[in-house]
């Protein structure tokens, strides 16, 4: 693993409002998070810190950056030690990892067996195993998508095909792959089952769940926890449902869907449900939580209908409330998982998509779910008392000090309790954050390089990344401004795919205009469609190609005067040439008798 793979692993395990929090008492206010900044005087806090885009700022002193950043300035750490200690927090041994020279042929491992996998469910041995995923009513289109792939039976499938590759089968032993006799053997593990590969955010193999075609006890043999597995940070669908891909229909959507099982993922997209995650059979790991965080403060759960989903529903939702997130339940009728109701052969496929809609419009708030389904529910007044008493503990650490309030005093009203029964000790007051208008004006780039910079502010508040192509700007960027080159190296790292919406990148590049950057990305989203981001990408981008042709009609313009001023014909010739092949160039392009400014979309646009 590279340097840069363990900064982005250790970065992806903690949450930076978690670790600043440790020392600077913070309040949620809106989508950020406000403190007293512990790095000048002040009263009234404007230090703020964002847990969607992992970054600090302070909008007084303007001091801001990462995780790494900030411990590097509060402790007064050097890198190398704020990563130890990071690390050592996140639980990621650095040394273990520096060393290991697995990571990359694991990598490519997992990619042969989820391809050797692939290729067998196509091919004649496969006809069991794509009848069941028939009669499992999976699509083909949704096989690709998901890569699903079958182990089609015998010993060294797998095995040759890496040992022919030159690829270490010891590296799969641990990968749980394959397995070694004691003649020291190698064998093919998940023979004769249905492959589920799950792959994480970048669309990368990490392990495997295999399905036996029967009834077969284990009903799913998973690949065991390894450096490149662990269950516990992945969702099944991630690769379909995150940014990191490219595709982030959660962000799109705005909300996550928590479904347990690869069925029931499947079948939510069969139905246009693409944001949908699984947590493969348990309740989430804290791990996952801080993951649906980072994607989106909106959950909704899906879970089975029976005892496991019930009590891993219920416990979720605590967390939920505790962590800030918005959740609703969805509760399927007649007990179904979503993958049951949605292939359920006794009602026609409008009935199914009907109820599913029904089921969606009837979700319920997590706490309003917990008073009914575990206070409620019991019998006995003793252990009804002991439930609301549990509740009362996690509404008593919902992060949102007005949001605390209110399902405080709604649930000592629905219990006709006095609420300072309930919740006795009263939170201290908190400390507002700055009004926006008493922020510090940004410094702006003068005109030239200011769509540049509108398109860059694109890129920030929304997040997004492979939606817009953005190499088509690379003729057009004036490499001269400062927001010119910032889109350039930009464009680079996009070109390397690595995801921009976190603003990593912020750290990579030099830029006096870091703080700008930041202060963009602490202002709310704003609530742009898809189809008004993909319009106000194209006014940009045509901002930015109209204003280069003016830019560079106006140079040639300049530059010919004073060439026919000198009499220098051979300079005006060549410059008129120049001045031709511009507007040859641009007749193709788009109209560029654009009347239009950037798009005022953004608050405090100044311009
Ligand atoms: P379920 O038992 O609900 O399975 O477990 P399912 O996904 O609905 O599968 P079908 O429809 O019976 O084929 C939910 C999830 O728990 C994990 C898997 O991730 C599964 O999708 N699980 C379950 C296992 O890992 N191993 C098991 O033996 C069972
Ligand atoms: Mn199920």
């Amino acid at each position: 693993m590279k340097n840069q793979q363990i900064v982005d692993s250790v970065r992806q395990s903690l949450d930076i409002v978690q670790i600043i929090g440790e020392v600077v008492p913070l309040k949620k206010s809106g989508n950020n998070f406000f403190g007293c900044c512990p790095f000048h005087n002040e009263k009234t806090p404007s230090f703020s810190v964002s847990s969607t885009k992992q970054l600090f700022h302070c909008f007084g002193c303007k001091v801001g950056g990462d995780v790494f950043k900030f411990v590097q300035l509060y402790f007064k750490w050097d890198f190398p030690q704020a990563l130890e200690e990071l690390a050592k927090r996140a639980g990621i041994q650095i040394e273990k990892i520096k060393t290991d020279p697995t990571w990359e042929e694991g990598f490519r491992i997992l990619e042969i067996a989820m391809m050797t996998f692939e290729d067998a469910l196509d091919s004649k041995e496969g006809e069991d195993f794509r009848s069941y995923l028939k009669a499992r009513k999976i699509p083909e289109k949704l096989w690709k998508d998901f890569r699903l792939g079958a182990h089609t039976g015998g010993f060294q499938l797998l095995s040759d095909k890496l040992h022919e590759k030159n690829l270490s089968r010891e590296i799969a032993v641990k990968l749980g792959l394959l397995g070694r006799s004691e003649r020291g053997e190698y064998f093919d593990r998940f023979q004769g089952r249905v492959i589920f590969p799950i792959l994480d955010e970048k669309g990368r193999p990490r392990g495997f769940g295999a399905r036996s075609l029967g009834n077969d006890h284990p009903k799913y043999l998973n690949s065991p926890k390894s450096a490149h597995f662990d269950k516990g940070r992945l969702f099944y669908g991630m690769h379909l449902a995150c940014s990191g891909s490219g595709k982030g229909t959660i962000s799109r959507k705005g909300y996550s869907v928590l479904v347990e099982g690869y069925l029931d993922v499947i079948a939510l997209h069969e139905y246009g449900i693409s944001n949908a995650l699984g947590s493969m059979g348990t309740a989430l790991t804290s791990d996952q939580i801080r993951l649906l965080k980072r994607w989106s403060p909106r959950v909704i759960s899906l879970y089975d209908a029976d005892r496991a989903g019930l009590q891993a529903t219920e416990k979720n939702l605590g967390n939920f409330l505790k962590e800030g997130l918005e959740s609703k339940v969805v509760v399927l009728p007649n007990s179904k998982d979503p993958d049951a109701l949605l292939h359920d052969e006794t009602k026609s496929p409008e009935d199914r998509k009907l109820l599913l809609k029904k089921a969606f419009d009837e979700s319920i708030l997590a706490v309003d779910y917990l008073v009914q389904n575990t206070v409620l529910v019991e019998k006995n007044a003793m252990n009804r008392g002991k439930k609301l008493r549990s509740l009362v503990d996690i509404l008593d650490q919902v992060p949102d000090e007005i949001e605390r309030a209110v399902l405080k005093k709604d649930l000592a009203a629905r219990f006709e309790l006095p609420e300072n029964l309930l919740f006795p000790k009263a939170a201290p007051e908190a400390q507002r954050p700055p009004p926006m208008g008493a922020r510090k004006a940004v410094d702006l780039d003068k005109d030239l390089g200011r769509w540049e910079r509108e398109i860059l502010r694109f890129l920030v508040l929304s997040g997004e990344k492979a939606e817009f192509s953005l190499t088509e700007l690379v003729p057009y960027l004036f490499s001269t401004s400062k927001w010119g080159s910032l889109l350039l190296r930009l464009i680079e790292l996009q070109l390397k795919s690595q995801t921009i919406a976190e603003l990593h990148w912020l750290n990579e590049v030099e830029s006096e205009n870091q703080s700008t950057i930041r202060e963009w990305a602490l202002e709310m989203k704003p609530e742009l469609n898809s189809n008004e981001a993909v319009a106000l990408w194209a006014d940009l981008v045509r901002g930015v190609k109209r204003s280069y042709f003016q830019r560079e009609s106006e140079r040639i313009q300049k530059n010919l005067i004073a060439a026919e001023e000198a009499r220098d014909s051979d300079l005006v010739r060549r410059l008129l040439t120049e001045k031709q092949d511009l507007m040859k160039f641009f007749k193709g392009q788009e109209k560029l008798s654009l009347t239009k400014q950037p798009v005022g979309v953004y608050e405090n646009e100044k311009s």
